[in-house]
């Protein structure tokens, strides 16, 4: 113990020598660790040592008002110290820290667990902090606040001012009606004079969006966010004197592994007068993130590298910016510039590090003040975005930030308390009762287990009649294919009269041929959808509403989408996706039936999909209605909407790229049947041997989109590749790809099922109600492909034949695996599998079977021999562990 706190002091020592002169670094004046509801002193597990209460910081009402109680149970990853210990209060209850002038950071913390034999701290305590006038926390609630980051238990910071007559921080606990109140652990650090409210290194904060920002002396702030961009955690130890935390940054860039770190080590960060060494330290300005593409930096024009920092609505915010040149290319003024936004207003037009700084290796850090309005709800994000500037020619198109930090700021009422956070925001948590239900239906699902074929004579019948399907299906589509792409050339998109009036949608005749897409009359879509009732909208997609309805004197059900007058980019996606659509026919493509482009109306209609997208059926579906997708459905639906992208990209004459395709762009017919949907961002271009790219502005929708297309704007097929790598990592987790107030590990879908590959534990990840039915070597196989398809490189990523080979795969294994007596029959491709079930896809599916049989030979190999050293007692032991009837 004497050791560790020798260590502290020896932290805070070092560290001011380290500096010189003006450029040393902060020793606190007052530095507090109070280990609450403990009695002697503790070090914590980093080296900081933890006082028991005094009883000088007590209140005289203490023994009445509150109690200190120690935690029953200790969840993993919760230390010891402070968290093990509470004070509990029943009542009003107010410590007494005498503290110096000036501002001082107060850290608190709480574990919200049972405590004592009686009291459920995660249950029975709501309630509000105040302190000197400041309401910190109201209503509070801190097992909605941990569980919403996915941790046991949460720190609070703030920072409040002391003025010189009240040198005391009265801390009041209250508690909600009949709740408790509690707190683990309290930190009062000081920090060094206007640290905050003086403004950057140049003295100033600069509003943006707003005509004026001020911080004066009665200004509270709490942090919200403090980031390392580009480099690692900073442990509150390793800060310079202030123990601020600081975390990465990945999970708060817009677009996964946007922008690039250099690789620099052994920096030695000039610190100077105006920015001294306590502002930040050395791994924050020795580490960076840029835009990348040293190789092609005009790429950079393209893009913004963004970052988005989840905030309450309705405060002002301080953002601090923290910014250094380390990189030897860049050493005098002018050579990388770019603008700043801030809440997508122009912070700083032309922001140069090295004209401000005065050279490399010496830090610069601005302040901005913003407000964040409640137009889009009480918790939103406020938006960071960095792009090249170029009114000036910068020897470098390319932007850089070290870190970030966002302050919450009190307003004048002293109010600092935003709403609980929504500990499940979209996950699909099941409540029990119902997921007992759900399970006993899947009982049902176990019985119908498919005997696999295995004598030789079966397989070799089977792919005759293959061979034979394949030939007269084949003879049939050609047909169809020929006619579709004589009558509309791919290349020619823009002189189709539908385009070409795009503005004003009054035409009276159309080039579309009627066999291949019929043609609606206004009074036929008023019609069919009741003069568009409001009743029959089943969803709404990016360019209008979707209606339910019936044509045909009420025998057909269709969709209807009708084109938003108002969106105006909707028209050009509208007729992107009729042009497309009347010219492709697969199984796996949904189907359109026709178009109606009267009166000012643009109208789509499609056949209709009873059971909606594939996302309705993983985390957005209705608990009681519709049960969890078995993991068989999964795979047949992942194979179906596979086959149709590998339709797209390799069945037509030209190759077709979707760019959008996600989970509410696979629907389900009533058969479950998957087809790929939403045409209006594709594009027609590369025949496979001309070119090996697309130059296009990037579209496509959040959390799909390809890093590298992204970077690099080269759309290829591989970008579809990518985005349908996402969708099976959804099918496997059942959760969105991005969630909020999850742990930093858990916020990116992607990065999440990555490295837990990685380490080897995907198992514990996947969607709890497949725990029991997925077989380990379908899993795996499953994995092994998703992660293949969100390689960073395109070219790393398989092909989509590859995609949906490697999933007829997982899906054999999985039903070899659940008939245990089918070990030998395992790798024999299945009728189904093979395709006689599908029609319509024949020009690929030469190339599918081909390929398979080859694949399989080979993989076969390597497979029998796992599976006969598995035939031993390793294979009962596996499938019974995995077959829930064995059990
Ligand atoms: C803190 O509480 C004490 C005792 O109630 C009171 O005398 C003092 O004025 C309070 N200080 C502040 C800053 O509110
Ligand atoms: C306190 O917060 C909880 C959860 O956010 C909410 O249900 C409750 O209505 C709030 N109570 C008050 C008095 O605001
Ligand atoms: C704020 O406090 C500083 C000292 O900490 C003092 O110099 C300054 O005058 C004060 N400003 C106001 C507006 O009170
Ligand atoms: C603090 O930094 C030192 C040296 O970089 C490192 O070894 C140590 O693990 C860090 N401490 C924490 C708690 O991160
Ligand atoms: C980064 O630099 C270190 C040391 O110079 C080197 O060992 C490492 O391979 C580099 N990493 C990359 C990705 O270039
Ligand atoms: C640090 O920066 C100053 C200019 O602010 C410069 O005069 C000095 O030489 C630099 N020191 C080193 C070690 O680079
Ligand atoms: C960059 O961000 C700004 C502000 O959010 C936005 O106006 C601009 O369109 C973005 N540029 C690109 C290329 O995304």
């Amino acid at each position: 113990m004497i050791i560790h706190a020798f260590l502290i002091f020896s932290i805070l020592v070092s560290a001011a020598v380290a500096g010189e002169g003006a450029t040393s670094t902060y020793v606190p004046t007052d530095v507090f660790f109070f280990n609450c509801g403990e009695t002697s002193d503790q070090v914590d597990i980093s080296g900081r040592n933890w006082k028991a209460e005094e009883r000088k910081i007590l209140p005289s009402n203490a023994a009445d008002a509150s109690f200190p109680s120690r935690a029953s149970f200790q969840g993993s990853g919760v230390s010891q110290v402070p968290y093990m210990t509470a004070r509990i209060f029943r009542h009003d209850f107010t410590y007494g820290f005498p503290v110096s002038p000036g501002w001082k950071f107060l850290r608190l913390y709480f574990y919200p667990t049972r405590y004592g034999s009686d009291f459920d701290l995660a249950v029975n305590s709501y309630f509000s902090v105040t302190v000197n006038g400041f309401t910190l926390l109201k209503n509070f609630s801190a097992d909605l606040t941990a569980k919403a980051s996915n941790d046991a238990f949460t720190i609070k910071e703030f920072i409040v001012p002391v003025s010189t007559g009240h040198t005391i921080l009265n801390l009041t606990f209250t508690p909600s009606l009949n709740m408790l109140a509690f707190v683990n652990g309290i930190e009062i650090v000081s920090l060094p004079d206007q640290f905050y409210s003086n403004g950057g290194f140049d003295g100033k904060i600069t509003p943006v969006g707003i005509p004026d920002f001020g911080i004066d002396n009665r200004t509270a702030f709490e942090t919200v966010h403090r980031l390392n961009t580009g480099g690692q955690m900073i442990d509150g130890v390793n800060d310079t004197g202030m123990f601020r935390q600081w975390l990465a940054d990945e999970e708060y860039l817009l677009s996964v592994n946007s922008g690039a770190v250099p690789n620099i080590t052994d920096l030695k960060i000039n610190y100077t007068e105006n920015t001294p060494v306590y502002v930040a330290p050395e791994d924050v300005y020795s580490t960076c993130r840029t835009m990348g593409n040293f190789d092609n930096p005009r790429l950079n024009l393209n893009f913004n590298l963004t970052w988005l920092f989840p905030v309450d609505a309705g405060f002002n915010y301080l953002v601090r910016l923290h910014f250094c040149e380390t990189l030897r290319e860049v050493n005098g003024p002018g050579q990388r510039v770019f603008t700043i936004f801030i809440g997508n207003k122009v912070a700083k037009f032309d922001m140069d590090v090295i004209q401000l700084s005065g050279g490399s290796l010496i830090p610069v850090y601005l302040d901005f003040g913003v407000f964040v309005g409640l137009e889009s709800g009480p918790r939103t994000d406020l938006r960071l975005d960095l792009h090249p500037y170029t009114d000036v020619t910068p020897k470098f198109y390319d932007a850089i930030l070290n870190g970030v930090e966002i302050l919450k700021l009190s307003f004048p009422d002293g109010n600092l308390a935003g709403p609980n956070p929504n500990p499940n925001p979209t996950s699909g948590v099941t409540p029990n009762s119902v997921k007992q239900d759900i399970q006993k239906g899947k009982g049902k699902s176990h019985v119908l287990v498919i005997i696999l074929v295995t004598v030789g004579f079966a397989i070799v019948l089977a792919m005759f009649v293959v061979v034979l399907v394949i030939v007269m299906k084949r003879r049939k589509n050609k047909k169809k294919v020929t006619i579709d792409t004589k009558s509309k050339p791919t290349d020619s998109w823009t002189t189709l009269p539908l385009v070409a009036g795009s503005s004003s949608h009054t035409r009276s005749t159309t080039s579309l041929p009627s066999d291949l897409c019929r043609r609606f009359s206004i009074l036929e879509i008023k019609s069919a959808t009741n003069n568009f009732e409001k009743k029959l909208i089943v969803g709404v997609g990016g360019f209008g509403p979707v209606y339910k309805g019936r044509i045909d004197g009420g025998a057909t059900l269709v969709a209807v989408k009708r084109l938003d007058i108002s969106s105006n980019q909707g028209v050009n996606e509208f007729e992107a996706e009729l042009k497309m659509l009347s010219m492709l026919r697969h199984i796996h493509l949904v189907s359109l039936v026709g178009y109606c482009d009267d009166e000012n109306e643009m109208v789509l209609v499609y056949e209709y999909m009873p059971h909606g997208t594939l996302r309705d059926h993983l985390y957005k579906r209705n608990k009681v209605f519709d049960p969890p997708l078995s993991w068989k459905r999964r795979l047949e639906i992942c194979i179906g909407a596979a086959r149709g992208l590998q339709y797209l990209h390799t069945g037509a004459k030209e190759m077709i790229i979707h760019r959008d395709i996600k989970t509410t762009n696979i629907l389900l017919d009533d058969n479950y049947v998957a087809k790929v949907s939403d045409f209006g961002l594709s594009k027609v271009g590369l025949t496979s041997s001309s070119q090996t790219h697309v130059s296009t502005v990037v579209k496509g929708s959040f959390g799909y989109l390809d890093p590298e297309y992204y970077r690099r704007q080269a759309l290829t097929e591989k970008s579809d590749v990518y985005s349908f790598g996402v969708v099976l990592f959804e099918v496997l987790c059942c959760r969105p790809v991005k969630l909020e107030n999850v742990t930093r590990e858990e916020t990116d879908l992607i990065r999440w099922v990555k490295s837990n590959y990685k380490k080897g534990t995907v198992d514990q990840i996947v969607d709890e109600d497949l725990t029991t039915e997925i077989t380990p070597l379908s899993l795996e196989k499953f994995c092994e492909i998703a992660v293949r398809c969100v390689q960073d490189r395109g070219i790393e990523r398989p092909s989509m034949n590859d995609v949906v080979w490697a999933l007829e795969f997982a899906l054999q294994l999985h039903e070899a695996a659940k008939s245990k007596n089918a070990v030998d029959s395992l790798y024999l491709p299945r009728r189904d599998e093979v395709g006689l079930t599908t029609d319509g896809d024949n020009d690929l599916f030469s190339k599918t079977t081909g390929r398979m049989s080859k694949s399989v030979t080979s993989d076969d190999d390597s497979a029998r021999l796992a599976g006969h050293e598995k035939s031993g007692s390793s294979w009962g032991v596996f499938s019974e562990i995995h077959d829930p009837k064995a059990r």
